[in-house]
């Protein structure tokens, strides 16, 4: 036992270093995430992949958008993240959810993850290991020039509002334009900390530990490709769920998307370690905790040679007690 837990710390050093020392945030949003794309394209991409993801729990080949469009993976892969969580917002606008206390957990350098989420916060705690990602985030957030441009993602969602078939929004996009739309975003994004997934207090300061607690808990817990990319063991992937879904409140609700099938992704020219999981896994495991799964997605067909993974899981679910 005291050789597993020692093993386990040694893991955790000599993770924590090689995030500290090989992930950048300027590679990492260059790899992943194109500033400038054709906005009419992705948007009907967006409805192609919006239409298959339909059924609560679909399975997509990537090969098979790939046909239809002129998008390369990464892109066709963009596209679907912004579609789940158009997805969990439409939900959540039908039930009538909104204030939300909402907590991102390895919200990494990106803000893309919150553009829909600001429709139904009163408030968003972006958190991160990496100072240099907190700092970009800060720096979108305070700074007019010289941060990294997501306006042509703001775009996109707005006009995925406006074409959207939900009611809900539609009605929303009626009131807010692109601009109205990024300051909206910028006052929701209220707090940015430090956050450690493996910690079983997530690493947080007092303070946004007592305003969690204000609220019973978390409202929103989103999770974007952190877990899994945070470690290349599976047990510590396990503990690094627990500590998370513990900070999401009764009846609150959690939403993931993870690579699967992962031992590596691409950060520039370096490899990051990554805990392969399957969409099984990941079920499993929110069931096993009390949640009830809402929906899920699986794209799949990824060039796991190229990139590591095989392809991206997204669930939604609620914490039942
Ligand atoms: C693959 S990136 C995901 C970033 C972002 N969520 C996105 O959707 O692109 C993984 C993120 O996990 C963060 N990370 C690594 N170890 C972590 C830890 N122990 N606790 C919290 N975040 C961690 C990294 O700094 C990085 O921002």
């Amino acid at each position: 036992m005291k050789k597993l837990i020692e093993y386990i710390s040694n893991i955790a050093k000599f993770e924590s270093a090689l995030f500290q020392n090989n992930f950048s945030a300027q590679s990492y949003l260059h790899t992943y995430y194109p500033d400038k794309f054709d906005i009419n394209e992705y948007l009907n991409t967006s409805k192609i992949l919006y239409n298959l993801f339909s059924k609560s729990n679909s399975l997509i080949e990537i090969n098979s958008i790939k046909e239809e469009t002129n998008l390369r993976e990464e892109e066709i892969e963009n596209i679907a993240i912004l579609n789940f969580l158009e997805k969990v917002v439409i939900y959540l606008l039908g039930k009538n959810k909104n204030n939300f206390l909402v907590l991102d957990v390895g919200g990494g350098p990106t803000i893309y993850q919150h553009i829909f989420n600001s429709l139904i916060a009163k408030c968003i705690i972006h958190t991160d290991f990496l100072e240099e990602n907190r700092a970009e985030v800060i720096k979108w957030r305070d700074t007019t020039e010289g941060s990294y441009s997501w306006l042509s993602y703001i775009d996109l969602v707005k006009k995925i509002m406006e074409s959207s078939n939900d009611i809900n929004l539609k009605n929303y996009s009626k009131n807010i334009d692109t601009t109205s739309l990024r300051s909206r975003l910028k006052r929701k994004l209220k707090f940015i900390k430090f956050g450690d997934v493996f910690d079983f207090n997530l690493g947080l300061d007092e303070a946004t530990i007592n305003y969690i607690k204000k609220n019973k808990g978390v409202d929103l817990l989103t999770s974007n490709f952190t877990v899994e990319s945070a470690t290349s063991s599976t047990k510590r992937w396990v503990e690094g769920m627990i500590n998370i879904i513990n900070f999401v409140k009764v009846d609150g609700y959690i939403s993931i998307s993870a690579i699967s099938n992962a031992y590596w992704y691409q950060v520039g020219t370096k490899k990051l370690p990554a805990a392969a999981i399957t969409l099984k896994d990941l079920t499993q495991f929110l069931k096993k905790h009390n949640f009830e799964i809402i929906f899920h997605y699986n794209l799949h067909g990824s060039e796991k040679e190229k990139v590591g993974y095989d392809g991206m899981l997204f669930v939604f679910a609620r914490k039942v007690k």
